[in-house]
């Protein structure tokens, strides 16, 4: 847990990218039993966008870093560090920060990732901050990318309805004035990680014939666990970050959550009593996307010309590990 305190980083610039191709419901409805209704009740999701064969996600990547930089104002000389959140990487080596520094023509910083499960953004940033304050780096490309459909088995209804692809981004430098990240708090328990974890295809179970007739190179879940411990643990996070920035509930401006279930989305923002409204959601068009859905919505609420000098906004992101998190931030 981090104290309110005099030195910040601050968002400078926020951008994104999803690829065009949309999946929705019915598609799916031809694919496995499931059905537009039951999927609209139990997760809020009516599509989700899809990445083409020949994509990567470094591909997604650079696109939401190029969009960001320019929205920012920058080139790509004006950063000193990428920093890459996924958990669904290029390859298992090199990073794909480096396949994106190189797609993006930064051959000057250095670059690597950061692999915590979809709150991989928020991990970021607490990092960032670190890296920051302590004079290591002066302005970081975070980028959240996320390509899970690749890894996501269309022959299983419990998890093929819930994931998309995209990557979101934002810039981060040393606050110049009173915005910028309040505080922070993270946590991680290890001894979660069967409840959502893709389980072949590294050391503990290579790349054999029978892995993949196993269908284990494709991840898994047990929903109903998840589902608990994730609305238990963002509630901790949430509440903990806004003790640690001293502010009380009835400050929030906006609540932007991990966009995973619309279920665990409402059940968060009714035990830190902020109104509907103040919730933010974009899980109906682009489904879970990990680590780029707090970019987007960042993003989103900016474009839409929401977010007031000044607001106080809170985020929220549980993922695989299980890693959570929360950062309280002022506009
Ligand atoms: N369509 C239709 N039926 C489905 C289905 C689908 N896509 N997926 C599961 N079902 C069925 C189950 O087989 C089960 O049937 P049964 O009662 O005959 O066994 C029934 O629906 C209820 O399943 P359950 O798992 O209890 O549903 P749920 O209300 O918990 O919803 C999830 C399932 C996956 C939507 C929900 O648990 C969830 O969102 N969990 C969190 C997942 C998550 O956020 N992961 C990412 C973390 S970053």
């Amino acid at each position: 847990m981090k104290k309110n305190r005099k030195s910040r980083i601050k968002i400078t610039g926020t951008g994104y990218y999803a690829p065009d191709k949309i999946l929705n419901n019915f598609d799916l409805e031809k694919m496995v039993d499931t059905s537009d209704e039951w999927i609209i009740t139990r997760t809020g999701i009516k599509e989700r966008r899809i990445a083409s064969e020949d994509q990567a996600t470094s591909d997604l990547a650079i696109e939401a870093g190029r969009t960001t930089l320019k929205n920012a104002g920058l080139g790509v000389k004006d950063i000193d560090l990428i920093i890459v959140a996924t958990s669904s990487p290029d390859t298992i080596f090199p990073s794909t920060a480096c396949w994106v520094q190189k797609g993006l023509g930064a051959g000057h910083v250095p670059a690597f990732d950061i692999s915590v499960g979809c709150t991989g953004f928020l991990y970021g940033m607490i990092l960032a901050e670190g890296l920051i304050l302590t004079g290591a780096s002066k302005r970081i490309l975070l980028i959240g990318g996320e390509l899970l459909t690749k890894l996501t088995d269309y022959t299983d209804r419990n998890t093929c309805v819930l994931f998309g692809d995209a990557a979101g981004a934002v810039v981060l430098e040393e606050a110049d004035d009173e915005s910028g990240m309040l505080s922070y708090y993270w946590k991680a328990d290890g001894k979660l990680g069967d409840l959502l974890y893709l389980p072949a295809g590294g050391t503990r179970i290579p790349a054999t014939a029978q892995s993949v007739a196993q269908r284990l190179h494709y991840l898994q879940m047990k929903g109903n666990d998840v589902f608990k411990h994730a609305v238990k643990r963002m509630g901790e996070a949430a509440l903990e970050a806004l003790k640690a920035a001293r502010l009380k509930k009835e400050d929030i401006d906006y609540f932007i959550p991990h966009q995973a279930n619309i279920r665990i989305i409402e059940a968060t923002g009714k035990r830190l009593k902020v109104p509907r409204e103040k919730v933010y959601s974009n899980i109906h068009k682009y489904g879970n996307v990990s680590v780029a859905s707090i970019p987007i919505s960042l993003h989103e609420l900016q474009e839409e010309g929401k977010l007031k000098k000044g607001n106080i906004i809170l985020m929220d992101a549980f993922g695989a590990g299980f890693t959570w998190a929360a950062v309280a931030y002022r506009w």
